[in-house]
């Protein structure tokens, strides 16, 4: 452990941290500035960019030792109010969706702008780094539900204003949903299924351009997301799973790895029995993440790797038609994980994971055109081959085909959902079909042989 006196967003700070924390950890664990994100912590996604002597660099990679008499800047010392001209023009035409990289994107369109005010294409794909975007069911799926939700409420507070005022309901509307609410609580609730629904033309939202509420928070890199919460008194914890999918641990130098630096605790979870459950692992509890991810390099676990083991892709390509994305956080069982960990602990505990992590740790899905053309899943004794979006490309989107895109107004609610996604990965080898006669059915598609091409 030693002294580094830091100089961020203008002003001087004195830490006490490993010479080799990165500067990621400094600023999010010790520091609570929590605009700079972690992403893999590999120096690959570009989550954690921000300024070293005005020049954009990864954060997660850069070792709090080499920053001596350096200038800082985070996004959190952009502008202080979220007015630089990038984070009013990301505002202006509402850039941010989920945003968790958008500090990161504007750090880094400020550095490119800085060197080259009109950039081209050229410039800005290697500028800016990958971008994609994923998708969500929500407003889909629930749309109709939360209309009949809404509907009784409405009905209520318009019971309530009519009783009060002794006038008819049908001269009352409801706005806002704030008037008399204490006194709509009390009324009879509507059926739900019988309540008028509002009729689309009296949609205000809907239709509208509605900017994200989150925006100012995105973009000068106010904490919100769950990784950004800091509670007194909080642990920080990493987890490990067996490499063989419903495997578990039998041992490990729990002992030793809790005399590390930083360490409080260390111990092993056992899991449910139930696949998408509690998977088994080991835990370990540290001061900040940083300490817990260079524990976690030191921990040595025996497995009982299960049936599983003996898999490999010949032998699981035989039983099962897989392929796809995967990704951890499409499940929520780090949830229950974390809760575990900190009712173990005593104490609020955060608990991270890194992107290998994830990729090695969850059910497979299929990723649309990603993994129609590029991406391939391995199986070596169990234990998938790929680690990492380095030999598990997504497609970029200069690589991605010209789409039409037909949004349809039937009776249900429209959107693209992420559903589209897997269906794409059906249709193109169905295109292929209907106007070759060829059928292709291992992904991806771009190691098959396309020979009438
Ligand atoms: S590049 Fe640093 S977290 Fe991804």
């Amino acid at each position: 452990m030693s002294t580094h006196r830091l100089t961020i967003n203008g002003k001087s700070h004195q830490v006490e941290a490993p010479e080799d924390m990165p500067l990621l950890w400094v600023l999010r664990d010790l520091l609570h500035l929590s605009g700079t994100k972690f992403g893999w912590g590999a120096g690959q996604c570009g989550a954690c960019t921000l300024h070293l002597d005005g020049r954009p660099i990864r954060s997660c990679i850069m070792p709090v030792r080499a920053l001596a008499g350096k200038k800082i800047t985070t996004i959190e010392g952009l502008s202080g109010k979220g007015d630089h001209a990038i984070q009013k023009a990301w505002h202006e035409v509402d850039v941010p969706q989920c945003g968790y990289c958008q500090a990161s994107q504007i750090m880094a369109a400020v550095a490119l702008l800085k060197t080259i005010p009109k950039p081209t294409d050229t410039d800005i794909d290697p500028a800016m780094g990958i971008q994609f975007i994923g998708g969500s069911q929500t407003v889909g799926s629930n749309h109709q539900l939360m209309r009949q939700a809404d509907a009784p409420a409405r009905q209520m507070l318009i019971a309530a204003a009519a009783a009060t005022w002794s006038i008819p309901e049908g001269e009352c509307h409801a706005e806002q949903g704030k008037v008399l609410a204490s006194k709509a609580a009390t009324m009879p609730v509507p059926d739900s299924k019988a309540v008028a629904l509002k009729k689309p033309a009296e949609f205000k939202v809907i239709g509208q351009w509605t900017p994200g509420v989150d925006n100012f928070k995105i973009l000068t890199g106010e904490p919100l997301y769950g990784i950004d919460m800091h509670l007194p008194g909080m642990l920080y914890a990493v987890d490990t799973k067996c490499p063989v999918f419903g495997g578990k641990p039998v041992s490990a130098n729990l002992d030793e790895v809790k005399k590390l630096p930083g360490v409080k605790d260390a111990f092993i979870i056992n899991g449910a029995s139930q696949p998408s459950g509690l998977r088994p692992g080991v835990a370990i509890v540290a001061k900040n993440t940083w300490a817990a991810f260079s524990a976690r390099k030191q921990l040595k676990v025996r497995w009982d790797e299960g049936t599983a083991a003996d898999q490999s892709w010949n032998s699981y390509r035989k039983e099962v038609r897989a392929g796809g994305g995967f990704g951890r956080r499409i499940n929520n069982n780090y949830v229950g994980e974390c809760a575990l960990i900190a009712a173990k602990v005593g104490a609020p505990v955060k608990l991270t994971r890194d992107r290998t992590d994830d990729l090695h740790g969850d059910v497979h899905r299929a990723d649309g055109l990603s993994a129609t053309w590029l991406q391939m899943i391995t199986l070596d004794k169990g234990r998938i081959v790929e680690t990492n979006f380095n030999d598990y490309p997504l497609l970029r989107m200069n690589q991605a085909l010209a789409i039409d895109i037909h949004i349809n107004s039937g009776s249900g609610f429209p959107g693209m959902d992420e559903p589209n996604l897997p269906a794409t990965a059906a249709a193109i080898p169905n295109a292929i079909f209907a106007a070759t006669g060829k059928s292709v059915r291992d992904r991806p598609i771009r190691k098959t042989d396309l020979s009438w091409r």
